[in-house]
């Protein structure tokens, strides 16, 4: 394991002296997209592929709402001049490939060999997998030293943190290199060790099962929601899991279930939603309904939803175990960040980081756990003293 942690400082790095120049994004669905449009925005050259032509046709179209902040229309297309679609092949010029396909090992590990004839020996292959270890991807993809996992974050116009994730066999130059064009795009990189979900989902996971939870004891989603911004969170935890999508939470939970078997549970409600393929806002409804026009505004940054889901509630009184309500709402924001704080002390324990601020940091800037609060360990600590 490699135990460099740093959080590096903000330099004047432009794309003209980085050693980046054209990068490749493999997967065009939610993440992908958003990633593309923070290399346009910071005028990088990208080549986009996905095996599913219909989300490629789509790039432009999504593109436009992602930037629809970019008043100039010049200054817009130049952006959107930046974005080309085509096939894998057409990435091989690329400095830095950021994939950006499906939560699931063997996907992923199959998209490795087939992009094995277009590897040059100083092409830096990233990967943006939320939970898989980076030492296991590692191992299926032929130039080790060259890989490493590269987290972005959901909204990434919003979220300020990048995790960087080496393996045993990553260079130090790729993660050099990694730092410095994270830099360059104005995200702040935070190198952690590899280990299942990293920091940022290992402090997600938690807080969103306490909240599935919390549904199965009768809670509504109404005050789930508002206790969780009451505490301070921009969204709660439920529009947490509509954000991302469900079938990417559910594929996470997966291999956060493998590593944690001792605190991650699996939610029949979870399961249900992606059953019955309310996937979130990304297919229009999931705890929240998005309304007749959300298929134009997936990638809007200010679109709200309507409501909650009848469809939802059906699924929650069909599961849950209880009528009680008997929380308030300060008791259920509390347990929810408390969730989150318990598992970011065992983060700390296992030297995923090396020092609490990094932890909390992580919070802050990649959760949007609430400043005030300092992040959810000096949040704990000043809660324990309390007593
Ligand atoms: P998504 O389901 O929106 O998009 C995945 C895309 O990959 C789809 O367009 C699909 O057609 C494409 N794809 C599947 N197999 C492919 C292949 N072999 N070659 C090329 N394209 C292929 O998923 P999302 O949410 O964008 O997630 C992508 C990755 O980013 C996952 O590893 C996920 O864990 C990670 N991530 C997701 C976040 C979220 O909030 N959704 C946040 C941070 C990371």
């Amino acid at each position: 394991m490699v135990s460099q942690n740093f959080m590096a400082k903000k330099s004047n790095l432009t794309p003209s002296f980085s050693y980046v120049q054209k990068v490749g994004i493999i997967g065009a669905g939610l993440m992908g997209l958003e990633i593309a449009a923070l290399n346009a925005r910071n005028h990088f050259s990208v080549q986009i592929f996905d095996s599913n032509s219909a989300m490629l046709r789509t790039v432009h179209k999504r593109l436009k709402e992602e930037l629809a902040d970019i008043e100039d229309e010049n200054q817009l297309q130049e952006m959107l001049d930046l974005v080309e679609t085509g096939t894998l092949e057409e990435l091989a010029d690329c400095d830095l490939i950021i994939e950006a396909v499906v939560e699931k090992f063997e996907v992923k590990a199959a998209l490795y060999e087939t992009f094995k004839p277009f590897l040059r020996p100083n092409m830096i292959f990233t990967t943006n997998t939320s939970t898989i270890p980076i030492e296991k991807l590692s191992e299926v993809f032929p130039l080790p030293r060259n890989f490493a996992g590269f987290h972005f974050l959901h909204p990434v116009w919003n979220r300020e943190l990048v995790e960087v994730i080496p393996s045993t066999r990553t260079s130090e130059a790729v993660l050099q290199r990694l730092s410095d064009y994270s830099l360059s795009l104005e995200k702040t990189p935070l190198c952690v060790c590899d280990c299942p979900g990293f920091v940022v989902n290992r402090l997600l996971q938690p807080y969103l099962n306490e909240a599935l939870d919390f549904l199965l004891k009768g809670v509504s989603m109404e005050s789930i929601e508002k206790a969780a911004v009451n505490f301070g969170m921009t969204w709660g935890p439920l529009r947490i899991m509509d954000e991302i999508g469900f079938d990417t939470v559910m594929n996470a939970g997966k291999t956060m279930l493998n590593a944690y078997a001792d605190r991650v549970k699996v939610s029949p409600i979870l399961l249900t939603m992606v059953k019955k393929k309310m996937l979130g806002r990304k297919a229009g409804g999931g705890f929240y309904l998005w309304g007749k026009d959300w298929r134009e505004n997936v990638h809007s940054h200010d679109f709200q939803p309507e409501g909650f889901n009848p469809a939802a509630q059906e699924v929650i009184d069909y599961w849950k175990k209880t009528d009680e309500t008997k929380y308030s709402l300060n008791e259920i924001g509390h347990q929810l960040a408390m969730a989150m704080a318990d598992e970011a002390e065992r983060i700390l324990n296992d030297d995923v980081v090396s020092e609490q601020g990094q932890v909390d940091m992580a919070a802050v800037i990649g959760l949007a756990f609430p400043e005030s609060k300092r992040g959810p360990l000096a949040w704990k600590y000043r809660e324990m003293e309390k007593k």
